[in-house]
């Protein structure tokens, strides 16, 4: 009966995908950065990471010209767009870094059509710069330690439960 059970799991995680599918509707092709953006989800390895580099120092003009109106200067957003550095931030508390990659690259810049704003129009390069830069702000990086497929899963965060080294393996 074991092989049902793996049945049920692949099935279930099929129709997960299902449920992540991209919804574009963007009236044309989506470009590569486009699907990419939707079609990948990164885990703690890390294996599923395009290829791709960048430094915070990359990622700080890029967040300026693209998250700054929303996070604030630097990521120290106080109003209503969550802080991405210092003692309000969440990032900190997430347990790998591979995590900020995916949310950044499938999530934002947060879409506001208004202004032009859309989810899937950061290169892969861009959205290891702007992690980069999330961590630099949190002192988990330095300025110009370079992010890619193998370095960003080996970041260490801060708040990690090391048990979960044991219970998980990657
Ligand atoms: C239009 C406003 C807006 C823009 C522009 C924007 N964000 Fe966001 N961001 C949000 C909101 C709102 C959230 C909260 C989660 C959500 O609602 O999707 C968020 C959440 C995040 C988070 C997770 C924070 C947490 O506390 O877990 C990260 C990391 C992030 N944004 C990075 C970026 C980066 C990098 C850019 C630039 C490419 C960017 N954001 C551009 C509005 C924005």
């Amino acid at each position: 009966m074991r092989w049902l059970g793996l049945l049920v799991i692949t099935l279930m995680a099929a129709s997960e995908g299902f449920a992540q599918l991209p919804t574009f509707n963007l009236g044309r092709t989506p470009s590569a950065d486009e699907i990419r953006a939707q079609d990948i989800t990164v885990g703690p390895s890390g294996k599923e990471l395009p290829p791709g580099r960048g430094t915070a120092k990359e990622g700080a003009a890029i967040f300026e010209k693209r998250c700054a109106h929303c996070h604030g200067v630097n990521g120290a957003a106080e109003g209503q767009f969550p802080s991405l550095s210092g003692a309000k931030a969440r990032v900190v508390n997430y347990p790998f870094a591979t995590t900020i990659w995916d949310f950044i690259n499938s999530a934002m810049p947060r879409k506001v059509p208004d202004i032009g704003t859309r989810e899937g129009t950061l290169t892969a390069a861009e959205v290891y710069s702007l992690t980069a830069f999330v961590l630099y702000r949190n002192n988990i990086v330095k300025e110009m330690d370079v992010l890619d497929a193998t370095s960003l899963p080996k970041v260490k965060m801060p708040k990690r439960d090391p048990h979960l080294d044991k219970v998980a393996p990657r």
